[in-house]
């Protein structure tokens, strides 16, 4: 197969990246090989220097009794099944990789969570962690600085985030503490707690904003530190039996007949985590309220409706979700308006949280950061792109600031091994709301300090024991390459690049078609996701264009029966759904292809969809556009399914 030459090249090349990766080829496996045989020599080493008074446990005999050959073949045979059947894995780390939201790894984070891996830390406290809890902590810190928090722990009101399994549990812990915080000063009332100025009635008290809520339990937890013992464990228990983590949900809204359970709004594009999250809250389903997008952006005149009427139903609104990155267009939601419609409402009574879900676009804040912390201004941003950032995208990150919290995955553009998503408040002091007692792991009080308080991690998250090596890997790569645009920053630029050079070659590639396939990008993009519409020239119907376009995907996705390297392409596919597009767009998009978007009931519209996170899709060193290649391979697929008899 060949790939051909660019023509389109991105506006610089950065050899910077050439060292960060393994490489589509291996390239860099003298580094990788030398750094992992010098870490795991020096893991030895320690282990040896902690008492080197204690003789070696395994005698030097040991390896030939029969029970150790024995044991080691099998060993040796399991492993080398396991690696001859990892080959059937999906070459994630080729820029012929178009499919999902993964690429090559880092170097340092791959080499930092092989490092780490012996000594196994358990980041549940920094009694099982004394190393790498601190790492996470600092994490939580780094990112509060990319995303514009207040990021000194001797400040006030400083940020905190953690490391998570991933967005889902990420946008969990969002959920948790939204509710947490809202139906907090419920309780201080219904305990009856004195002199801390309490909201007048439930429903005002249901609706602080999240800062007056965060204030609100700082007072109450100045003043009960001010009782004497026997008061402040008699109202300390007083208000626990208020708390809805105490009650649950139903027993908590019988206490409290003028409430109902509230909603949360997002966006019809949110990823389905949010639908879990309700279901695991006991909020259920139903109080997931989709709000409708105008190009799978956030519509803001319709989320403000949608609020006007949470208002005047008097439905309390637990959180607002905006997207910075949408799975599946990869576009980013108004946050700037969903923050101004926050505020309007206000008046109207209604008080909420407003969290991001930067799961797949949190790292592309680096590009609109200096390294001395400031914002860049937005021609700075721009001088790189032909299109990003929009205006609307600009502001949106700008935003981020002013958000209670914010979900980012260091698995998706982080470039680090899966297990690391995290979750990341404005103001960590509401965190102490979600704290678990367990004498056995976390002895006495909170500490005041913030690094003692948060080195008790399992108190505060939803897990219990967790990879500690995670953590190491993700710290070592902020610390490798900061989060700012002159460092991280290489990494996102290059895939934005190459996202604006696919997208102008699609369009290109439309042209080309001309009749015999109609070809569409429904969305320009606002990040580094790029979809394609396809229909066969002449095709009305939504079913046929399925058809079609589930043929081409079943050359472009990994099939565990046949060698990968079968496979030219990989991509991925999703369904553009006139319901949720709305009559706008669907009457732009559909037509434009040909298609009648009522003749097959509402069907979906099954389009390609293609994440370009690949940091080698333009090759320089051999002048080859993997990019030009799919799109020739595309090309040469859509012959050959049009000259199928019947197509
Ligand atoms: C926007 C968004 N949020 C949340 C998630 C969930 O992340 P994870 O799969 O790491 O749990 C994803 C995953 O694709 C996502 O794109």
């Amino acid at each position: 197969m060949t790939v051909s030459a660019p023509t389109s090249e991105p506006a610089s090349v950065d050899h910077a990246i050439d060292a960060c990766f393994l490489g589509p080829y291996g390239e860099n496996d003298t580094l990788l090989e030398r750094l992992v045989v010098e870490f795991l020599r020096d893991h030895v080493y320690w282990r040896r220097n902690f008492h080197p008074e204690d003789p070696p446990a395994i005698s030097t005999a040991a390896a030939r009794h029969p029970d150790y050959v024995a044991f080691e073949a099998r060993m040796r045979r399991e492993l080398h099944q396991l690696s001859a059947t990892l080959k059937k894995s999906v070459p994630f780390h080729s820029p012929r990789y178009l499919g999902h939201m993964v690429s090559d790894l880092l170097l340092p984070g791959l080499l930092a969570q092989i490092l780490t891996l012996p000594y196994n830390p358990n980041n549940v406290s920094g009694e099982a962690a004394p190393v790498t809890v601190d790492l996470e902590i600092e994490v939580g810190l780094q990112f509060a600085r990319l995303f514009g928090f207040a990021h000194d722990p001797k400040q006030t009101g400083c940020a905190f985030g953690h490391l998570t399994a991933g967005g889902t549990g990420a946008n969990f812990q969002a959920l948790r503490l939204a509710l947490a915080l809202k139906a907090f000063p419920v309780a201080l009332r219904a305990a009856g707690v004195p002199d801390i100025a309490l909201p007048p009635d439930d429903w005002s008290a249901f609706n602080l904003s999240p800062q007056d809520g965060i204030e609100l339990l700082v007072r109450w937890q100045t003043w009960l530190g001010a009782q004497t013992p026997a008061d402040r464990q008699h109202w300390h228990e007083r208000v626990k039996r208020e708390r809805i983590e105490q009650r649950g949900l139903s027993d908590f809204f019988v206490q409290h007949p003028t409430l109902r359970a509230p909603c949360v709004l997002a966006p019809i594009t949110a990823h389905y985590s949010w639908s879990k999250g309700l279901k695991l809250l006991g909020l259920g389903r139903d109080q997931l309220h989709l709000v409708a997008t105008h190009g799978m952006r956030l519509d803001a005149g319709a989320f403000e409706q949608a609020l006007q009427d949470c208002a005047r139903e008097r439905r309390p609104v637990l959180m607002a979700v905006a997207v910075l990155g949408s799975t599946e267009y990869g576009t980013v939601d108004p946050i700037d308006a969903v923050l101004g419609a926050r505020s309007r409402v206000r008046e109207a009574g209604l008080g909420f949280s407003v969290h991001v879900d930067a799961a797949w676009g949190g790292y592309l804040a680096t590009l609109f950061r200096n390294p001395d912390g400031t914002r860049r201004a937005a021609n700075d941003v721009a001088q790189d792109f032909r299109e990003f950032p929009t205006p609307g995208v600009y502001r949106a990150f700008a935003a981020m600031a002013q958000t209670d919290s914010i979900t980012v995955d260091p698995h998706k553009l982080g470039y680090l091994p899966y297990g690391a998503g995290a979750f990341v408040c404005r103001d960590h002091r509401a965190m102490s709301l979600l704290a678990e007692h367990a004498p056995y792991v976390f002895h006495g009080d909170e500490p005041p300090d913030y690094f003692a308080r948060y080195r008790r991690l399992g108190q505060y998250i939803l897990d219990g024991s967790k990879s500690g090596a995670a953590a190491a890997a993700v710290y070592v790569v902020h610390k490798t390459l900061p989060l700012d645009h002159s460092q991280f920053g290489r990494l996102p630029r290059a895939t934005i690049q190459a996202a604006e050079a696919f997208h102008a070659r699609a369009q290109r590639f439309a042209a080309e078609l001309g009749g015999r396939v109609a070809a569409l990008v429904p969305f320009a993009p606002d990040s580094n996701l790029v979809c394609l519409a396809l229909n066969p020239g002449g095709n009305a119907s939504i079913v046929r264009a399925n058809a079609f376009v589930a043929r081409l995907y079943e050359r472009l996705h990994a099939d565990p029966h046949r060698p990968v390297q079968t496979k030219e392409f990989f991509g991925s596919v999703t369904s553009l759904k006139p319901e949720l597009l709305g009559a706008t767009e669907t009457q732009r998009i559909f037509p434009a292809l040909g298609l009648v978007p009522d003749s097959d009931e509402g069907e979906g519209l099954t389009i390609l969809r293609h994440t370009l996170m690949n940091p080698y899709l333009i090759d320089h060193t051999n002048g080859i556009s993997y990019i030009d290649g799919y799109f020739d391979y595309l090309g040469r697929c859509i012959d050959e399914e049009l000259a199928l008899p019947g197509a």
